[in-house]
């Protein structure tokens, strides 16, 4: 374990008690750090420097907790010596830095995996598993809050501290042909932070469906919820209601065109109204779900849900968030999309946006 920060002691309590995981090492270039998350009585090994993990050669795989602007060269080093990572979101500080990685772990033929911790949570597997499935039938809109009073980050904005999350979900529970295919964003820094502290983001599906994401370090209260919407059941993930994180409504709206024998001319608007159920959810901590996913893909060769790729599609979205945001929140395409894809406002609007961009300066 490199990193024992905020995050890395719950990587390093989860990787401790995981049947099939025997830690050596917990390294922080904060030697008390690193010392404070064994605990006194352990027998893991105590280090201040990543090379002396890299020279054990007993060492198979590295979970890697140290800030995003330090993942390329963690990681890298890490893979160079042929052990398998599993690296905390986001992936890297850049795409340029995501692309090597997923290289290098291709070149040495190792696991890389990301922690996206909500993925691996019983409620977004419950869901992947229902719009995958088709029980909610055509996929129309995804909408997510998740804001609080957050604490304002020195070194990213709202978008990059809090949207991989919501990012993350949509990537593991779309099927891949309605994954965003672009993304528009607008923040504001009414503090004068000097970078975005209210953002969000709109993003086209494949197919034509639309995604949200509210982000926001400035809010009273904490709201954790996503809708995801479809053409025959209707989802709410309220995470902080945990007797009823996730609520079923078998709801939907249609439009009923006009029989040939109708006197009626124009469509009609149906909506349905059905039953609320709430599904019931094993309560289990995300973080040792991570854990067997990285051992599954280490030992028996099962390529993880958030692999290196799903880490980069996150970092592209989030860098195009960020070209959006310059260009005064343009609808920018995100590559590969193929151009059909695209959803009807999906091209860039150069200048199209300016005031807006304008106005959100403080
Ligand atoms: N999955 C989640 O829900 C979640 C939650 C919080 C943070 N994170 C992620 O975890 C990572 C760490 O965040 P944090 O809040 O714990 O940061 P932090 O600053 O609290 O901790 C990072 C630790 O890494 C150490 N470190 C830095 N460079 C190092 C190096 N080269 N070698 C060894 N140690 C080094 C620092 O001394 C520090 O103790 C980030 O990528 C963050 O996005 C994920």
């Amino acid at each position: 374990m490199v990193g024992a920060g905020y995050w890395g002691p719950n990587l390093v309590r989860n990787l401790g008690a995981h049947p099939r995981c025997d830690l050596r090492w917990v390294c922080d270039r904060d030697l008390d750090r690193a010392a404070a998350a064994v605990g006194r009585h352990s027998t893991v090994g105590v280090t201040d420097r990543v090379a002396k993990v890299l020279d054990d050669e007993s060492v198979e795989a590295v979970a890697v907790a140290t800030p995003a602007a330090t993942h390329a060269e963690v990681v890298t080093a890490c893979l160079e010596a042929g052990k398998h990572v599993l690296v905390e979101k986001p992936l890297a500080a850049s795409v340029a830095e995501g692309r090597a990685l997923v290289a290098a772990a291709e070149t040495h033929d190792r696991v890389l995996m990301c922690d996206h911790t909500y993925c691996y949570t019983p409620v977004v597997r419950r869901i992947r598993e229902l719009v995958r499935s088709g029980a909610l039938g055509e996929i129309h809109y995804v909408d997510s809050v998740r804001i609080n009073l957050g604490l304002v980050q020195r070194d990213v904005d709202v978008f990059w501290d809090l949207a991989p999350h919501d990012l993350s979900v949509l990537d593991v529970v779309l099927p891949p042909e309605r994954r965003p295919v672009a993304v528009a964003a607008h923040g504001a820094d009414p503090i004068g932070a000097g970078r975005a502290c209210v953002g969000y983001l709109t993003l086209p599906l494949g197919g034509g469906a639309i995604a949200h994401a509210h982000v926001n370090w400035l809010s009273p209260t904490k709201i954790r919820t996503t809708i995801v919407a479809g053409s025959r059941r209707m989802l709410v993930w309220d995470d902080l209601n945990p007797s009823q994180r996730l609520s079923m409504y078998d709801t939907g709206v249609e439009r009923l065109e006009p029989g040939e024998d109708d006197t009626r001319r124009e469509a009609m608007i149906s909506y349905r109204i059905g039953d609320m159920t709430a599904p019931a959810l094993a309560e289990r901590e995300a973080l040792a779900a991570v854990v067997d996913e990285l051992v599954a893909a280490v030992r028996e060769g099962k390529p993880p849900l958030t692999d290196g790729r799903s880490g980069l599609r996150i970092l592209e979205i989030l860098e195009a968030a960020t070209a959006s945001l310059d260009a005064g929140g343009a609808t920018i395409p995100l590559g590969g999309a193929p151009a059909g894809d695209r959803h009807e406002d999906g091209g860039r609007r150069p200048g199209s946006g300016r005031d807006a961009a304008e106005a959100d300066r403080p």
